[in-house]
Protein backbone atom coordinates (compact mmCIF):
# COMPACT_ATOMS: atom_id res chain seq x y z
CA UNK A 1 0.00 0.00 0.00
CA UNK A 2 1.54 3.54 -1.01
CA UNK A 3 1.41 5.71 1.91
CA UNK A 4 -0.47 9.36 1.26
CA UNK A 5 -1.38 11.32 4.23
CA UNK A 6 -3.46 13.82 2.92
CA UNK A 7 -2.94 16.95 4.59
CA UNK A 8 -6.13 17.07 7.61
CA UNK A 9 -7.02 20.92 9.41
CA UNK A 10 -9.67 20.95 12.09
CA UNK A 11 -11.12 23.37 13.60
CA UNK A 12 -11.98 22.88 17.73
CA UNK A 13 -14.30 25.35 18.46
CA UNK A 14 -14.90 24.20 22.16
CA UNK A 15 -18.23 25.54 23.91
CA UNK A 16 -18.53 28.38 21.95
CA UNK A 17 -21.16 29.54 18.81
CA UNK A 18 -24.53 30.18 18.68
CA UNK A 19 -26.80 29.86 15.52
CA UNK A 20 -26.50 32.89 14.36
CA UNK A 21 -22.26 33.19 14.81
CA UNK A 22 -22.10 29.60 13.64
CA UNK A 23 -23.83 30.74 10.20
CA UNK A 24 -22.06 34.16 10.06
CA UNK A 25 -18.51 31.89 10.38
CA UNK A 26 -19.16 29.17 8.11
CA UNK A 27 -20.81 31.01 5.56
CA UNK A 28 -17.54 33.27 5.52
CA UNK A 29 -15.15 30.41 5.68
CA UNK A 30 -16.71 29.19 2.81
CA UNK A 31 -16.76 32.01 0.53
CA UNK A 32 -12.64 32.33 1.42
CA UNK A 33 -11.88 28.56 0.89
CA UNK A 34 -13.64 28.77 -2.40
CA UNK A 35 -11.65 28.03 -5.83
CA UNK A 36 -8.61 27.22 -2.85
CA UNK A 37 -6.46 24.28 -2.88
CA UNK A 38 -7.14 22.94 0.17
CA UNK A 39 -5.93 19.76 2.50
CA UNK A 40 -8.89 18.32 4.11
CA UNK A 41 -10.62 20.32 6.37
CA UNK A 42 -12.59 19.91 9.16
CA UNK A 43 -15.00 21.56 11.95
CA UNK A 44 -16.06 20.71 15.03
CA UNK A 45 -18.91 21.99 17.18
CA UNK A 46 -20.29 21.86 20.61
CA UNK A 47 -23.02 18.76 20.31
CA UNK A 48 -26.35 21.24 19.54
CA UNK A 49 -24.93 22.82 16.71
CA UNK A 50 -24.16 19.47 15.00
CA UNK A 51 -27.15 19.27 13.10
CA UNK A 52 -26.94 22.78 11.79
CA UNK A 53 -23.29 22.76 10.91
CA UNK A 54 -23.67 19.39 9.03
CA UNK A 55 -26.92 21.46 6.78
CA UNK A 56 -24.23 24.60 6.46
CA UNK A 57 -21.39 22.01 5.17
CA UNK A 58 -23.78 19.71 2.86
CA UNK A 59 -22.09 19.49 -0.66
CA UNK A 60 -18.89 21.72 0.76
CA UNK A 61 -15.50 20.34 1.15
CA UNK A 62 -15.30 21.12 4.82
CA UNK A 63 -16.62 18.10 6.91
CA UNK A 64 -17.45 18.31 10.51
CA UNK A 65 -17.21 16.24 13.74
CA UNK A 66 -17.42 15.85 17.25
CA UNK A 67 -15.63 17.21 20.34
CA UNK A 68 -15.91 13.87 22.58
CA UNK A 69 -18.15 10.77 22.98
CA UNK A 70 -18.98 8.55 25.24
CA UNK A 71 -16.99 5.92 25.92
CA UNK A 72 -19.98 3.30 25.87
CA UNK A 73 -21.94 1.98 22.83
CA UNK A 74 -25.68 2.13 24.56
CA UNK A 75 -27.65 2.03 27.51
CA UNK A 76 -28.08 3.80 30.87
CA UNK A 77 -25.65 6.57 31.11
CA UNK A 78 -27.39 10.09 31.38
CA UNK A 79 -25.91 13.09 29.51
CA UNK A 80 -23.17 10.98 27.55
CA UNK A 81 -23.78 10.54 23.41
CA UNK A 82 -22.38 7.22 21.46
CA UNK A 83 -20.83 6.98 18.59
CA UNK A 84 -23.20 5.30 16.58
CA UNK A 85 -25.38 8.39 17.21
CA UNK A 86 -22.62 10.59 16.02
CA UNK A 87 -22.82 8.32 13.23
CA UNK A 88 -26.30 8.62 12.30
CA UNK A 89 -26.16 12.85 12.56
CA UNK A 90 -23.50 12.60 9.76
CA UNK A 91 -20.52 13.05 11.32
CA UNK A 92 -17.37 12.45 10.11
CA UNK A 93 -14.89 13.23 12.90
CA UNK A 94 -14.76 12.64 17.11
CA UNK A 95 -12.13 14.61 18.90
CA UNK A 96 -10.91 12.20 21.77
CA UNK A 97 -8.81 12.54 24.93
CA UNK A 98 -8.58 16.48 24.77
CA UNK A 99 -6.71 17.89 27.17
CA UNK A 100 -9.64 19.71 28.66
CA UNK A 101 -11.88 16.38 29.01
CA UNK A 102 -8.84 15.35 30.76
CA UNK A 103 -8.68 17.59 33.11
CA UNK A 104 -12.03 18.43 33.65
CA UNK A 105 -14.10 15.43 32.91
CA UNK A 106 -12.36 12.95 34.49
CA UNK A 107 -10.94 11.08 31.19
CA UNK A 108 -8.22 8.64 31.60
CA UNK A 109 -6.20 7.18 29.02
CA UNK A 110 -7.95 4.33 28.92
CA UNK A 111 -11.19 5.75 28.93
CA UNK A 112 -9.81 7.97 25.64
CA UNK A 113 -8.66 4.47 24.48
CA UNK A 114 -12.35 2.99 24.59
CA UNK A 115 -13.62 6.17 22.83
CA UNK A 116 -11.32 5.81 20.22
CA UNK A 117 -12.04 2.17 19.43
CA UNK A 118 -15.82 2.54 19.49
CA UNK A 119 -15.66 5.52 17.30
CA UNK A 120 -13.95 3.72 14.77
CA UNK A 121 -15.99 0.81 14.86
CA UNK A 122 -18.83 3.35 14.23
CA UNK A 123 -17.23 4.24 10.87
CA UNK A 124 -15.55 7.81 12.46
CA UNK A 125 -12.31 8.90 12.28
CA UNK A 126 -10.96 9.45 15.72
CA UNK A 127 -8.59 12.20 16.66
CA UNK A 128 -6.79 11.26 19.66
CA UNK A 129 -5.26 13.79 21.52
CA UNK A 130 -1.83 13.75 23.35
CA UNK A 131 -0.03 16.07 25.26
CA UNK A 132 2.48 17.10 28.63
CA UNK A 133 1.26 19.71 30.84
CA UNK A 134 3.75 22.64 31.73
CA UNK A 135 5.35 20.84 34.81
CA UNK A 136 5.90 17.86 33.10
CA UNK A 137 7.48 19.74 30.30
CA UNK A 138 9.62 21.23 32.64
CA UNK A 139 10.54 17.31 34.12
CA UNK A 140 11.24 16.27 30.78
CA UNK A 141 8.72 14.18 30.83
CA UNK A 142 6.98 15.32 27.51
CA UNK A 143 8.22 11.43 25.34
CA UNK A 144 7.50 9.40 28.41
CA UNK A 145 3.74 11.01 29.08
CA UNK A 146 3.40 10.73 25.56
CA UNK A 147 3.63 7.38 25.66
CA UNK A 148 1.54 6.59 28.88
CA UNK A 149 -1.20 8.25 26.59
CA UNK A 150 -0.79 6.51 23.51
CA UNK A 151 0.24 3.09 24.40
CA UNK A 152 -3.66 1.86 25.72
CA UNK A 153 -4.97 3.30 22.29
CA UNK A 154 -2.63 1.84 20.52
CA UNK A 155 -3.63 -1.35 21.73
CA UNK A 156 -7.17 -0.91 21.14
CA UNK A 157 -6.70 -0.44 17.95
CA UNK A 158 -4.03 -2.94 16.80
CA UNK A 159 -5.10 -4.82 13.57
CA UNK A 160 -6.92 -1.65 12.23
CA UNK A 161 -7.20 -2.73 8.77
CA UNK A 162 -6.45 0.43 6.42
CA UNK A 163 -3.17 0.67 8.77
CA UNK A 164 -4.51 3.76 10.44
CA UNK A 165 -5.59 6.20 7.49
CA UNK A 166 -8.58 6.54 9.43
CA UNK A 167 -7.38 7.32 12.64
CA UNK A 168 -5.36 10.74 13.56
CA UNK A 169 -3.17 11.36 16.47
CA UNK A 170 -2.93 15.20 17.45
CA UNK A 171 0.03 16.57 19.83
CA UNK A 172 -1.10 18.93 21.80
CA UNK A 173 1.08 20.11 24.66
CA UNK A 174 -1.43 21.77 27.27
CA UNK A 175 0.98 24.36 27.88
CA UNK A 176 0.82 25.55 24.61
CA UNK A 177 -3.16 25.80 24.14
CA UNK A 178 -4.98 29.25 24.03
CA UNK A 179 -1.60 30.33 25.85
CA UNK A 180 -0.29 32.44 22.49
CA UNK A 181 3.19 29.65 23.72
CA UNK A 182 4.11 27.29 21.16
CA UNK A 183 7.21 24.80 21.40
CA UNK A 184 9.81 25.49 18.87
CA UNK A 185 9.39 23.97 15.44
CA UNK A 186 12.89 21.39 16.30
CA UNK A 187 10.38 20.75 19.78
CA UNK A 188 7.54 19.88 17.68
CA UNK A 189 9.14 17.98 15.03
CA UNK A 190 11.02 15.89 18.20
CA UNK A 191 7.71 14.60 19.47
CA UNK A 192 6.28 13.84 16.00
CA UNK A 193 9.16 11.93 15.24
CA UNK A 194 8.62 9.65 18.27
CA UNK A 195 4.82 9.34 17.80
CA UNK A 196 5.57 8.47 14.31
CA UNK A 197 8.08 5.81 15.41
CA UNK A 198 5.52 4.41 17.57
CA UNK A 199 2.75 4.35 15.18
CA UNK A 200 4.73 2.59 12.84
CA UNK A 201 6.13 -0.08 15.45
CA UNK A 202 2.00 -0.14 16.01
CA UNK A 203 1.65 -0.82 12.03
CA UNK A 204 -0.17 2.53 11.27
CA UNK A 205 1.71 4.09 8.81
CA UNK A 206 -1.59 5.81 7.29
CA UNK A 207 -2.02 7.52 10.78
CA UNK A 208 -1.65 11.55 10.20
CA UNK A 209 -0.20 13.57 13.49
CA UNK A 210 -1.82 16.72 13.57
CA UNK A 211 -0.11 19.68 15.89
CA UNK A 212 -2.22 22.06 18.13
CA UNK A 213 -1.78 24.31 20.97
CA UNK A 214 -1.65 28.79 19.62
CA UNK A 215 -1.37 27.61 15.74
CA UNK A 216 -2.21 30.78 14.05
CA UNK A 217 -2.10 32.05 10.43
CA UNK A 218 1.26 33.22 11.25
CA UNK A 219 2.78 30.25 12.72
CA UNK A 220 1.23 27.93 10.33
CA UNK A 221 3.50 27.54 7.26
CA UNK A 222 6.32 26.85 9.80
CA UNK A 223 4.55 24.33 11.35
CA UNK A 224 3.13 22.49 8.61
CA UNK A 225 6.53 22.81 6.87
CA UNK A 226 7.87 20.11 9.22
CA UNK A 227 8.13 16.68 8.29
CA UNK A 228 6.13 14.90 10.51
CA UNK A 229 3.45 17.24 10.81
CA UNK A 230 0.98 16.62 8.51
CA UNK A 231 -1.67 19.34 9.79
CA UNK A 232 -3.52 20.92 13.00
CA UNK A 233 -6.04 20.98 15.39
CA UNK A 234 -7.08 24.79 16.08
CA UNK A 235 -8.69 26.45 19.00
CA UNK A 236 -9.19 30.20 19.22
CA UNK A 237 -7.76 30.71 15.55
CA UNK A 238 -10.88 28.31 13.76
CA UNK A 239 -13.70 31.07 15.13
CA UNK A 240 -12.22 33.67 12.77
CA UNK A 241 -12.40 32.43 9.45
CA UNK A 242 -9.64 34.60 8.11
CA UNK A 243 -7.30 32.92 10.38
CA UNK A 244 -8.84 29.40 10.30
CA UNK A 245 -8.95 29.36 5.84
CA UNK A 246 -5.13 30.77 5.92
CA UNK A 247 -4.54 27.94 7.99
CA UNK A 248 -6.10 25.86 5.97
CA UNK A 249 -4.42 26.83 2.44
CA UNK A 250 -0.86 26.80 4.48
CA UNK A 251 -1.35 23.16 5.00
CA UNK A 252 -2.59 22.51 1.69
CA UNK A 253 1.46 23.19 0.32
CA UNK A 254 2.34 19.50 2.21
CA UNK A 255 -0.35 18.29 -0.62
CA UNK A 256 1.40 15.84 -3.15
P1 LIG B 1 -5.68 26.99 20.68
O1 LIG B 1 -5.48 26.89 19.20
O2 LIG B 1 -6.70 28.00 21.08
O3 LIG B 1 -4.39 27.10 21.42
O4 LIG B 1 -6.33 25.56 21.13
C1 LIG B 1 -5.77 24.39 20.68
C2 LIG B 1 -6.70 23.30 21.00
O5 LIG B 1 -6.94 22.98 22.14
C3 LIG B 1 -7.34 22.61 19.87
O6 LIG B 1 -7.95 21.42 20.27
Amino acid sequence: MTVVRTPLVVGNWKMNGSFEANRLLLESLLGLLAQKRLPEVGVCPPFPYLPQVGALLAETPVGWGAQTVSEHRVGAYTGQVSASMLKDLGCRYVIVGHSERRQFCGETDETVASQALTTLDSGLMPIVCVGESAEEEAAGKTLAIIDRQLAPVLLALAGVADEGASVVVAYEPVWAIGTGKTPTPEGVQAVHAHIRQALLQAGLVQTRILYGGSVKASNAETLFALPDVDGGLIGGAALNAVEFSTICTAAANRLV
